[in-house]
């Protein structure tokens, strides 16, 4: 069945048919596919992250199937949602998994050891235990982001044996509209190497019997919803490829890294198809810049595409009060759940989880975090917030839970995977114990 068609089965209302995304009302209620927000709050409190297993599962079939015609790895980038239950999930579906520390590799191992010959060690700062870890467990390829960090990782292959596969991480500069922090691929930024210095790096590492100079890669940054940077990222690395292969290196793996954008301010009720088209577009644009590559094994990272609109952040409203023209409502959940709104002045939109009537009015949904830093949306219209009641967070699937803390001695929240009709916690809620527990006195 397709995607499309699966997902409107059982469902009704021709309007709903084309839907693909998870969080929906059904009647005046939102659902996340088969699931009751409102039994999800009942049964396990608030905040809460709700997942739609559904719709990571089809998110990862588009990158699979775009890139379906040449031989490939979908790389799910774990820093983007690294619970247990998703990186099994991914898995088992054959993904490959770019990770950037010892412990996002730990994650991996726990969720599958099968996929551990399917990773990428992405990251500026490896240290020598966290090298030895992915020596050891037999990774895919280190993307190494200095000269230095080559010359760490020929001992410690030398000290354990084992040759390392690399690719060093290029910086093409090139420009991608996105936020300045979460941009990478300029020269002025910590990441990779300059490009036109990766000759000499590559001639310098086949002195080392250790290094296996398997490959290139590229990461411009994150957020990115042109496709035309990706595919001017690529044709430089192609031209590097060339030379290197001319210089008597088996170039065998080319990453093209993540950052594929979505679009916040989407309603949930758009069609399907729109990710699709995305994903074909994004996976042609590569393809024509790796056209002159000849035969190698493409990467890809995406993280955010995957599984962003695949989340929603359940919060509950404890009040709703009124400081000059202002109206607040302050929600249970803060920025030490979901940081994005405070770090990158990012848009989620937020819908009630009961359907409003009434007329919308300005409102901000702040936590309850003291600074007033901490909100989830600012002058937003929405049909008048009661205390008590509940209302989602959207497209909280990604860097929502990865990026949580515990600022203000805030135990984390809970998570929930709903995989049709079942719903299955996957995360309890943290207890104050837990947190407090690594604290000496
Ligand atoms: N590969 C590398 C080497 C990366 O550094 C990243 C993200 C990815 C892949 C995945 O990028 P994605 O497909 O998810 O865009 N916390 C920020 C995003 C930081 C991205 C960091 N690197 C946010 O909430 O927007």
């Amino acid at each position: 069945m397709s995607d499309r068609g699966r997902r409107s089965a059982g469902r009704g209302g021709a309007g709903r048919a084309a839907a693909a995304r998870p969080f929906q009302y059904r009647g005046r209620e939102l659902c996340c596919d088969g699931a009751s927000l409102e039994a999800l709050a009942e049964q396990h409190g608030t905040p809460l992250y709700v997942y739609s297993a559904e719709q990571v599962r089809y998110r990862f079939g588009l990158f699979q199937r775009a890139f379906a015609g040449r031989a490939h790895t979908v790389c799910y980038a774990v820093k983007a949602n690294s619970s247990l239950a998703i990186l099994r999930m991914l898995a088992e579906l054959g993904a490959g998994f770019d990770i950037v520390s010892g412990g996002e590799l730990e994650r991996v191992r726990r969720a599958s050891k099968r996929a551990l010959g399917r990773v990428v060690f992405s990251g500026v700062g490896k240290q020598a235990w966290e090298i030895d870890a992915a020596l050891k467990a037999g990774i895919l390829l280190f993307n190494v982001e200095s000269e230095a960090e080559l010359g760490l990782l020929a001992a410690r292959a030398e000290v354990l044996g084992a040759r390392a596969r690399f690719a060093l991480r290029v910086n093409p500069d090139v420009f991608a509209e996105t936020h300045p922090y979460i941009s990478t691929g300029l020269r002025e930024h910590k990441f990779g190497v300059e490009i036109g210095l990766a000759r000499a790096i590559y001639r310098r590492a086949a002195r080392s019997r250790w290094l296996d100079a398997a490959g290139v890669s590229v990461h411009i940054g994150s957020q990115i919803r042109a496709v035309g940077p990706f595919a001017a990222a690529l044709e430089r690395v192609a031209g590097l490829v060339g030379e290197l292969r001319e210089d008597g290196h088996r170039i065998r793996y080319v990453d093209a890294g993540g950052g594929l954008g979505i679009d916040y301010n989407d309603p949930p009720a758009k069609p399907a198809f729109d990710a699709a088209r995305t994903v074909a577009e994004y996976a042609a644009a590569l393809g024509e810049a790796a056209a002159g590559l000849g035969a190698v094994h493409l990467l890809v990272e995406p993280g955010r595409f995957i599984v962003a609109q695949a989340g929603g952040l359940l919060t509950r409203v404890l009040a709703v009060k009124k400081n000059g023209t202002k109206t607040f409502a302050i929600a249970d959940a803060a920025m030490n759940d979901l940081i994005r709104p405070a770090l990158y002045q990012a848009h989620h939109e937020i819908l009630p989880v009961k359907q409003g009537r009434g007329a919308s009015v300005p409102v901000d949904v702040v936590g309850p975090v003291c600074e007033s830093g901490d909100f989830f949306a600012r002058d937003r219209r929405m049909p008048r917030l009661k205390a008590g009641e509940l209302v989602l967070v959207l497209d909280a699937g990604a860097y929502g839970m990865s990026q949580a803390s515990n600022y203000n001695t805030r135990a984390r929240a809970a998570e929930v995977l709903v995989d049709g009709v079942e719903t299955r916690l996957i995360r309890r809620r943290e207890t104050l114990k837990e947190l407090l527990a690594a604290e000496i006195l």
